[in-house]
């Protein structure tokens, strides 16, 4: 164990001279071409989603400074039944994708972005990530986390024992926002619910989330990050689901990290992710092998 603290502060720059801003620190900057591609999914076509009957829950989601905005979203019962293998997950997901693509409210009504970014990684992941919204790189690129706090995400996976391929990283929002501002709660109930369906296709045994914004929609909570992160909080599925709650963990964004470069942030990061490691039964010395 010893040796792989030892890694995962090598990782994160724990052995390194405290840094105060982003892109400054001793670990050198890859360009974001060198972020592993991720499996090729099982594409589906598009296809118009019948309607469920089942009334869509007000998202439990809340802005940092306004008041939740019910959802009008309507989940395909596709989108509620329990996922399959890792094909059946794969196909979803590619559904969903095109779906939002063609017919999310807020992303068609966005102008500020230049490309959607849907999200990534193993459609069978027991493990996934999810962010605020996309910035500069992922609206250029077309994936999550590129850039600076990709990098850093990256080496968060990686001191893991994990691999990008291994996890499945999305935002709560698709399409950047102007200024890079925190989500507004209509946007949020918007284009939150395609993620939901998301975490309904891919299912992970274990939802990180990453920073203050996402903590508070997917756990439907107005506490801080500085005071949840760390503690074991849970996503529960919209109604009519076949799914259980979900365990979250909640951690600093990756940003953050990288503007308070300081061993305690990075000592609680570390903290939460060796918690979410024992919850899924593996140990950074062991690395997971994909499920
Ligand atoms: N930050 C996020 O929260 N999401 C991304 O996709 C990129 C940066």
């Amino acid at each position: 164990m010893q040796q792989v603290l030892a890694r995962f502060d090598q990782a994160i720059g724990l052995e390194t001279s405290p840094r105060t801003s982003a892109g400054t620190g001793a670990l050198p900057e890859a360009p974001s071409a060198a972020v592993p591609a991720p499996a090729p999914a099982v594409v589906a076509p598009a296809r118009a989603p019948a309607a469920s009957t089942a009334a869509a829950p007000a998202l439990r989601a809340s802005a940092p400074t306004a008041a939740p905005v019910a959802s009008t979203h309507v989940y395909p019962p596709e989108s509620l039944r329990a996922p399959g293998d890792a094909a059946d997950r794969a196909r979803r997901l590619s559904e969903i994708d095109a779906r939002h693509a063609a017919a999310c409210p807020h992303c068609l009504a966005a102008t500020g972005h230049t490309r959607l970014v849907f999200g990534e990684g193993a459609a069978h992941a027991e493990l996934m990530f999810v962010g605020e919204a996309p910035g500069d790189a992922e609206d250029r690129m077309g994936r999550p986390f590129l850039g600076a706090a990709g990098e850093k995400l990256d080496e968060m996976i990686k001191a893991m024992g994990l691999s990008r391929e291994q996890v499945y990283i999305a935002s709560i929002l698709k399409s950047r926002t102007p200024d890079d501002r925190t989500p507004m709660p209509e946007e949020v109930a918007a284009c939150g619910p395609f993620l939901m369906e998301q975490i309904l296709a891919v299912r992970p045994k274990v939802i990180v989330t990453l920073g203050g914004p996402a903590a508070k929609w997917i756990c439907g909570t107005d506490a801080g990050i500085s005071r949840i992160r760390g503690t074991w909080q849970q996503w529960t599925p919209p109604a009519g689901a076949d799914c259980p709650a979900i365990p979250v963990m909640p951690t600093y964004h990756p940003s953050y990290v990288l503007r308070t470069y300081t061993k305690q942030v990075r000592m609680e990061v570390w903290s939460d992710l060796r918690a979410v490691l024992a919850k899924l039964g593996l140990s950074p010395a062991a690395p997971a092998q994909p499920r």
